[in-house]
């Protein structure tokens, strides 16, 4: 009997290879490859519904009709945001994330609703009862919902080309298998040549495609990454899971900007929608407490208040510890070692810990400042105003660096009624606004700071 042939793949991006390698040389990533049977495809079997329908040729720029832009108005305002102004008809969109993190609730509430749309859901995931159950809990609205449990390529397509749906969504890309090929479902040549599929459908048809995309932290799967440049969109949800609130942040988007972002809640009646961030990333407390302090923050275009919680105590035990929740350890290291190092605050025998509200992971570099006044608050054990809020980058030698779209910041603090910012001195080098009704401290260094609060 002749031998299968097989060739390897790299779990993570998709790589091909003839033989096993210890380290990808495509995305870097180590011991991601796993072999594949590669049987040669069953020919004569084509799919009638993605035969080319039309001829192609070349035009000239100038004879293509520009179309007018219809986008898809989703009636869920922050997922409209983060397609760019809603979905574009016929593309493509990935929807990324853990395993529990939300991506089915997201798209089945998105589904249920009155769009006056025809929606096909296709769970490879959960069986028909488990999506009822759902679907009466996030309230069902939609009377064109069409609900398919099938794992299996061809099978989907027969029925897609019966139903005619307006809108598909695949839940996950990871649990559909073709026919055509011998490997197991989740398997990189599947996933690939079954997302492929759907990609030329779409195109074909106009019609758009949500792919879900579950992503490990072992990478245990094999990735949506190497679906990145296959599709139009990529969208990620991520947020801690021991914490209600979640964030959509689009990677990659062919049809508007990368940096929108939507905000939501899981609560018991599904994902509600965070039109305020703010509000909700601060917790009101009346008691004044060492440690807690307030950034003004931008993530993606949004301006948003986010309260960061240092505790600074004595190292028990030898090596201090140092661990953060929604930053990045790194950067806490950083700051702690300007702090020492430039500010002469003792810090390197303490333990250190950082916590950003919510479980929400922030990069905006003007968070800095507020993580900076929360652990000399809680090391000097005394109290920040609530009503004083940050803006600033700090840099290497303690300086207190300007940040981009400052009036956006302070207009955000002065809307949420806060009475004073701290900000880089250099944001105002034609003199501090006049036109705040909130007061602007402009600081240069760190001792700067310190004694503006604890001074
Ligand atoms: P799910 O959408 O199944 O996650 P994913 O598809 O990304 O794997 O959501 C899983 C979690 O959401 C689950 O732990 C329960 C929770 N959840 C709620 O809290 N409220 C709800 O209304 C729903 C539907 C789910
Ligand atoms: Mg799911």
């Amino acid at each position: 009997m002749a031998k299968a042939r097989t060739t390897y793949f790299c779990r993570n991006c998709g790589y091909q290879s003839a033989k096993w390698l210890g380290r990808c040389p495509e995305c870097g990533q180590w011991n991601t490859f796993e072999e594949e049977i590669v049987a040669a495809k069953v020919s004569g079997k084509k799919n009638p519904a993605l035969s080319p329908s039309f001829e192609s040729f070349p035009k000239k720029l100038t004879e293509i009709r520009l179309e007018d832009e219809t986008r898809i108005n989703l009636r869920n305002d922050e997922l409209n945001r983060v397609l760019g102004g809603g979905l574009v008809p016929g593309s493509v969109v990935l929807v990324g994330g853990e395993p529990g993190i939300g991506k089915s609730t997201l798209m089945l509430q998105m589904a249920l609703q009155k769009m006056g749309l025809k929606v096909l859901y296709v769970s490879g995931e959960e069986s028909e009862q488990q999506i009822k159950m759902r679907s009466a809990r996030l309230g069902a609205g939609n009377d064109d919902f069409y609900l398919l449990t099938e794992t299996s390529a061809e099978a989907i397509f027969t029925h897609v080309a019966k139903l005619n749906p307006q809108v598909i969504i695949i839940d996950s890309i990871q649990t559909l298998h073709t026919d055509e090929l011998e490997t197991s479902a989740g398997s990189v040549s599947q996933i690939r040549e079954c997302a492929n599929r759907l990609q030329q459908y779409a195109k074909q048809t106009n019609v758009p495609v949500f792919l879900i995309g579950h992503i490990t932290k072992e990478g245990q799967l094999a990735g949506p990454k190497l679906l990145e440049h296959m599709v139009d969109v990529v969208l990620q949800f991520e947020g801690d899971r021991n914490y209600g609130y979640r964030i959509l942040r689009s990677m990659k988007n062919r049809f508007g900007s990368t940096s929108e972002l939507g905000i939501f809640q899981m609560t018991g009646t599904g994902l509600r929608q965070v039109s305020n961030p703010s509000e909700i990333l601060i917790s009101q407390k009346d008691e004044h407490l060492s440690g807690v302090t307030i950034a003004a923050t931008i993530e993606g275009m949004r301006p948003m208040l986010i309260e960061t919680q240092a505790l600074v105590s004595s190292a028990a035990y030898g090596v201090p510890q140092r661990s953060t929740t929604g930053f990045d350890p790194r950067r806490l290291n950083m700051l702690l070692a300007v702090l020492e190092k430039r500010s002469g605050f003792r810090l390197a025998t303490k333990d250190v810990f950082l916590n950003i509200a919510g479980g929400i992971r922030v990069d905006d570099p003007a968070i800095d400042l507020a993580v900076v006044s929360a652990i000399l608050s809680s090391n000097e054990d005394m109290p920040v105003n609530p009503k004083t809020c940050f803006a600033a980058e700090v840099g290497l030698s303690g300086e207190i660096r300007a940040v981009n779209r400052i009036e956006q910041r302070i207009s955000e603090a002065e809307k949420l009624g806060f009475e004073k910012i701290f900000l880089s001195k250099y944001n105002f080098k034609k003199g501090s606004p006049k036109h705040f009704n909130i007061e602007v401290v402009s600081v240069a260094k760190i001792e700067d700071v310190f004694r503006r609060l604890f001074g």
